[in-house]
């Protein structure tokens, strides 16, 4: 055995000179270029060494011509969830995507008609919810419930009243985002039940299902029972847990024949192919020897994001902190602040020069709510605290 790696993830590499869309697009979406970037769903974390050591290797060769995913690539993404999530994938069950969202906007068109009703359990990531509208297909929004703690759960007698037959699919965020949510086996279960029963095919993003912090455990949608893997096609990927949204790559993974077969049709109309020689490389060297890099960045956020509730601790009266099983993303419940979502949003950009997303994005029972990516270094979560905090005592100072 060789020893292990100890990574580093005290800093990162800037991004100012990058296309890095967290900076680039600061200007536009918050007024201003004086903001740290705490917004879009990636990383200040630099990608792994051993990613960037196979992408060098295959520079070696000189020609980059079409490709095929080769087997390798498949099968370390295998490996890995049987290793890490205890599910059991065959290769023919694999699709390359470019992306979770394009995956899921197959679906949408491959298992519901023109006028059809699809399911999305708000808040949550606003794609789930364009992606509908611009189908054209009908939105049957199914809203969390909160729970005392501030943590939320699913609304059962909500879904199971509002399913009716032009209700066709249910698009699951597992892990949620933006509520942090890692659902437990006995709620997909119930899940499960009320789409058997309703005929409902399931789209399960678990793009986030690595980055689940101790005791709670992902379970895939498809891995619940046979029944499940029937109805299920489930998008994974590298994107989150490795910061390699810039390779662009992920898959979809269908058991069930005639559902795949439904997808390849849409999914082959589009002309999805093979993606690129360097996304497949990467791919697979994440799968291949990422665990331990994935075992230690897991404690760098959760020690970020102690950092981050210790902030809130100090301030109970401005900011609670919905408690987080999964993801990089807090989701700050500033209702307390008593501040419409406009100058919510202001305080954050001129007061604290943090660029959040707004709560509203994620529809609207995210009001008076923000989300805050802490996904960033040691030195930089710092940064990101004090500023907050100055933010917060100049707010309490001033009355
Ligand atoms: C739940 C969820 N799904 C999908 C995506 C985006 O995936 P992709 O870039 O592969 O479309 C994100 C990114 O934030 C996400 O949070």
């Amino acid at each position: 055995m060789g020893e292990k790696i100890i990574y580093d993830f005290s800093t990162s590499a800037c991004r100012k000179d990058t296309n890095a869309e967290k900076y680039t697009l600061r200007k536009e979406l918050f007024g201003t270029d004086d903001v740290n970037p705490v917004w879009v769903a990636d990383m200040d974390i630099n990608t792994p060494p051993f990613v960037f050591e196979a992408v060098k290797k295959r520079l070696e060769h000189p020609i980059m011509g079409y490709e095929e995913v080769p087997s390798s690539t498949w099968q370390a993404q295998i490996q890995w969830m049987k290793r890490h999530h205890k599910i059991e994938i065959k290769e023919e069950e694999l699709l390359y995507s470019h992306s979770v969202v394009a995956s899921m906007s197959v679906c949408i068109n491959a298992f519901s008609e023109v006028g059809d009703k699809v399911i999305v359990q708000t808040p949550v990531y606003p794609p789930f919810f364009h992606s509908v509208v611009h189908n054209d297909r009908k939105l049957l929004k199914n809203q969390l419930k909160q729970e005392e703690d501030g943590s939320y759960s699913f609304d059962f007698e909500d879904l199971k009243s509002k399913i009716d037959k032009e209700t066709k699919l249910l698009l699951l965020c597992s892990p949620h985002n933006p509520v942090g949510r890692v659902w437990r086996r006995e709620e997909l279960e119930e899940i499960l039940e009320i789409c058997l029963e309703n005929d409902i095919v399931v789209f399960s993003d678990e793009i986030h299902s690595d980055l689940v912090y101790a005791p709670n455990k992902h379970i895939p949608f498809a891995s619940l029972s046979d029944d499940a893997k029937n109805i299920t096609i489930t998008a994974i990927g590298v994107g989150k847990t490795f910061n390699m949204a810039g390779f662009a790559m992920s898959s979809v993974a269908i058991a069930n024949e005639a559902l795949r077969e439904k997808f390849l049709k849409v999914y082959n109309q589009i002309h999805f192919a093979q993606g690129a020689t360097l996304s497949h490389v990467s791919f697979e060297a994440a799968y291949r020897y990422g665990d331990d890099w994935l075992e230690q960045l897991k404690d760098h956020l959760y020690s970020n994001y102690t950092a981050l509730k210790e902030l809130c601790a100090r301030y109970p009266a401005y900011i609670k902190l919905t408690p987080i099983e999964a993801t990089y993303l807090a989701w700050l419940d500033c209702r307390a602040m008593g501040l419409n979502n406009k100058k919510l949003r202001k305080f954050f950009i001129e007061d604290a020069k943090l660029g959040l997303n707004a709560g509203l994005s994620f529809s609207k029972e995210g009001s008076g709510f923000m989300r805050l990516n802490f996904a960033v270094s040691s030195v930089k979560i710092l940064q990101i605290i004090s500023q907050l905090e100055s933010a917060l005592k100049s707010r309490e100072e001033n009355g």
